[in-house]
Parts: structure tokens; C-alpha cells; sequence
């Protein structure tokens, strides 16, 4: 085995033709970190890609075994996943070497290309769960035209789309949680989740720790964990409490990160948190990259064709995903007040099957 052939360096060394380079263009030096930083870019992209191809499959058995060591490693790999991602943040401070005139002497050369076009980033987002019609601006992406995908690669993207998302994986691998069960509860406890002994102590003591400004609370928590909503909401308040996962679910986050301390939790504990630190790497991604554009090119439209800095602003508020975990923290309550826990679910939670 040679280096160079075992990493095929032949093909990615000899892969960088700056347009400016060509015959009949003036060389702009600059050309060169832009196609470099894309391409390594793209590469971490299919690493991110693989990584989520891997936690996805093991999501997708049914049931997955707790007992093995699946979601450790779904754990270990989401970790990785959000080490490329602080990587990739830093990468954006390579490409702001390049001035605005440096990049004015090649940039009309681009068009219509663009990094919108990235497929692999389209995947990465798609594959996480974010949802094509919760997009800002979701008709940008059903482009074919110039500045749009090639129909191969809008194809894959849809197809992507179709297929079950990480967000939805995780949100039945929270609801089929047991905690909840009869078994620990007492069989004659099966009733409506509102009324489930654990919920009325905890709704009650969450109520009582809101402060006055903080009142109104108290309807959104039953709204989003039960679904009961109050007669005074409007339509369009009901809307902002419907989540992206199931109440079920939400009940199941919640409770994993109220009781996060016990052995058991830990590896779920550190998946859901691992999601919403992906989330927030992407989101930082996303303003790095809208200021670094503000700098480069100010208010003028994207070689892709979009508005540019706005359409950027528009994606950086509103492509969050998992904003419904993090969002878990408004209805958290102080340690020392959590329900005691019935025994048989503490032997549970504690490896002591
Ligand atoms: C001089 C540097 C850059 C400029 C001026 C720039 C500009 C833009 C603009 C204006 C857009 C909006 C779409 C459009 O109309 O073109 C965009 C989107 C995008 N760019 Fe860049 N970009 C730069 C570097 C990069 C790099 C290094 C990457 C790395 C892959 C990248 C990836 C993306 C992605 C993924 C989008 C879509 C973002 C989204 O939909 O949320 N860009 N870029």
C-alpha cells in the first residue's frame, strides 16, 4: 500500500481549477482557498453524512436493544458529528482572509453557482429533520432553474426528504419509553397521562414555583405535554405550542432530563443533548457564514440567485430543529422539588434488573 494511493491523492490533489486561471481570464489568486475550502468542506459534509447514515440505522431497528451497545455508540458518533461541526465553524475564519476586492475578481465568474447547491448539506438538514415547509423561503429549494439544484441531485434530496428523519426516529424511540408504565405505577393508574400520578404532582409543582409574570406558562405546559389547550388561546398562539415531537415524546424528554442523574439516563440524556448541540453548531455556522457574506459581498443579491444576506437572516431565525428539546428548559423545576419516584422504577432506572 502507497499513501498517496491508498488515499487516492491523484484525484482530490489534482481536483482545483480556478475559472480565473483559465485561458482568456485574468488568475485571481484568492480562486484557489475558495475551491480549496469548499472541497474540504464537502469532505467533512460526507463524513457528517456517514455518521448520520450510521445513527439513523440503528433508530430504525425495531425495538432497538438498550442492553446493547447501540445507542453508546449513536452517542459516540453524534459526538464526533458536533467536533467536525465546531471544526467547520473555525474553517469560516480561513475563507475571511480573503477581502472583498479579492473575491470581487473572480465572483461574477461563479454565477450561478453557489453554496446553496451543496446537496450534502441539503442532505445533512434533511436527514436531522428539518422540515421542507417550515423553510424560510421553501420555494428557493424547489428550484431547477439557474441557481437551483440539477434534477439528479433535487431527486436525491426529495427522496431524502420522503424517508423517515432522525427527528422522527427519536421521537418514536422517546414514546415507546416505559416509564410511565402501570407496573410501577399500580395497574389502576393507566389513565388519561394528565392524570397520571407522576404528572399531577409535577404539573402542580410547577405551577406553584412560576412567577407572577410567569403565569401564563401554566397553559402552554398543558398545551404542549397534553394537548389541552385553553379556550383563550388564539389560532395562531395554539400554533407556536405545537411541537415537532409527539406530547408523548416531549413527556419523555422531559423526564429524561429531569432525571438525568440516574445511571440509565445517561447515554439518552447525552443523545438528546448531543442533538441540540448539533442544532446550535449549525445555527452558528449559519451566522458566521451570513456575517463573513455581509462582509464579502454587502447587501447584493447571491450568485445563487437568492436576496443573499436577507435570504440568509431569514434561514439562520427560523432552520432550527430541535429548538423543542431546548425548549424543555422552561418547563424544568428546581432539583430538590422532583416527585420521589416509585421503587420499582428506581430499581429500574438503577441496572439492578
Ligand atoms: C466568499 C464566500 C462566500 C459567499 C460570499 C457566500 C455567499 C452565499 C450566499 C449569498 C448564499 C445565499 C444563496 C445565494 O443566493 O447564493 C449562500 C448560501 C450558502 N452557502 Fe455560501 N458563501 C460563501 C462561502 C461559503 C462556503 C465556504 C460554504 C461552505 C460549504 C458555503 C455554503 C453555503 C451554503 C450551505 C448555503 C445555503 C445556506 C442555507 O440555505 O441556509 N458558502 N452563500
Amino acid at each position: 500500500m502507497y499513501y498517496g494511493t491508498y488515499l487516492q491523492l491523484d484525484k482530490i490533489i489534482e481536483s482545483q481549477y480556478p475559472v480565473s486561471f483559465e485561458p482568456g481570464n485574468e488568475p485571481a489568486h484568492d480562486e484557489m482557498l475558495f475551491i480549496i475550502i469548499h472541497q474540504a468542506y464537502e469532505l467533512w459534509f460526507k463524513q457528517i453524512l456517514f455518521e448520520l447514515n450510521y445513527c439513523e440505522t440503528v433508530f430504525k431497528k425495531e425495538p432497538i436493544n438498550d442492553n446493547s451497545e447501540d445507542l453508546n455508540l449513536v452517542r459516540h458518533r453524534f459526538k464526533r458529528v458536533i467536533k467536525i461541526l465546531e471544526l467547520l465553524n473555525q474553517q469560516v475564519n480561513v475563507l475571511d482572509t480573503m477581502t472583498p476586492m479579492d473575491f470581487l475578481a473572480f465572483r461574477n465568474l461563479l454565477t450561478p453557482s453557489s453554496g446553496f447547491q451543496s446537496k450534502q448539506f441539503r442532505l445533512i438538514e434533511a436527514k436531522l429533520g428539518l422540515d421542507i415547509n417550515k423553510r424560510h423561503q421553501k420555494d428557493y429549494y424547489k428550484r431547477t432553474n439557474d441557481g437551483g439544484f440539477t434534477q439528479k441531485d433535487y431527486a436525491h434530496i426529495n427522496e431524502t426528504e420522503d424517508s423517515k428523519n432522525i427527528l422522527q426516529l427519536v421521537n418514536t424511540w422517546l414514546e415507546r419509553m416505559p416509564f410511565f408504565d402501570a407496573n410501577y405505577w399500580g395497574a389502576a393508574q393507566l389513565v388519561d397521562p394528565i392524570h397520571h400520578p407522576f404528572w399531577e404532582a409535577y404539573t402542580t409543582i410547577y405551577i406553584e414555583g412560576l412567577s407572577d409574570r410567569e403565569k401564563a406558562k401554566a397553559a402552554d405546559f398543558k398545551a404542549v405535554f397534553f394537548e389541552q389547550f385553553s379556550e383563550d388561546m388564539t389560532e395562531e398562539y395554539k400554533a407556536t405550542l405545537v411541537t415537532s415531537f409527539s406530547p408523548t415524546a416531549m413527556r419523555a424528554a422531559l423526564f429524561i432530563m429531569l432525571y438525568r442523574d440516574f445511571p440509565v439516563f445517561q447515554t439518552s440524556y447525552q443523545i438528546l443533548d448531543a442533538l441540540i448541540e448539533i442544532d446550535h453548531l449549525m445555527s452558528n455556522w449559519r451566522h458566521k457564514h451570513l456575517i463573513m457574506v455581509r462582509r464579502m459581498i454587502g447587501m447584493r443579491v447571491g450568485t445563487g440567485n437568492t436576496s443573499g444576506a436577507g435570504y440568509l437572516e431569514g434561514a439562520l431565525n427560523k432552520h432550527f430543529v430541535y429548538k423543542d428539546l431546548s425548549g424543555l428548559s422552561t418547563y424544568l423545576i428546581e432539583r430538590r422539588k422532583l416527585p420521589k419516584l416509585p421503587d420499582s422504577l428506581i430499581q429500574y432506572l438503577g441496572f439492578n434488573l
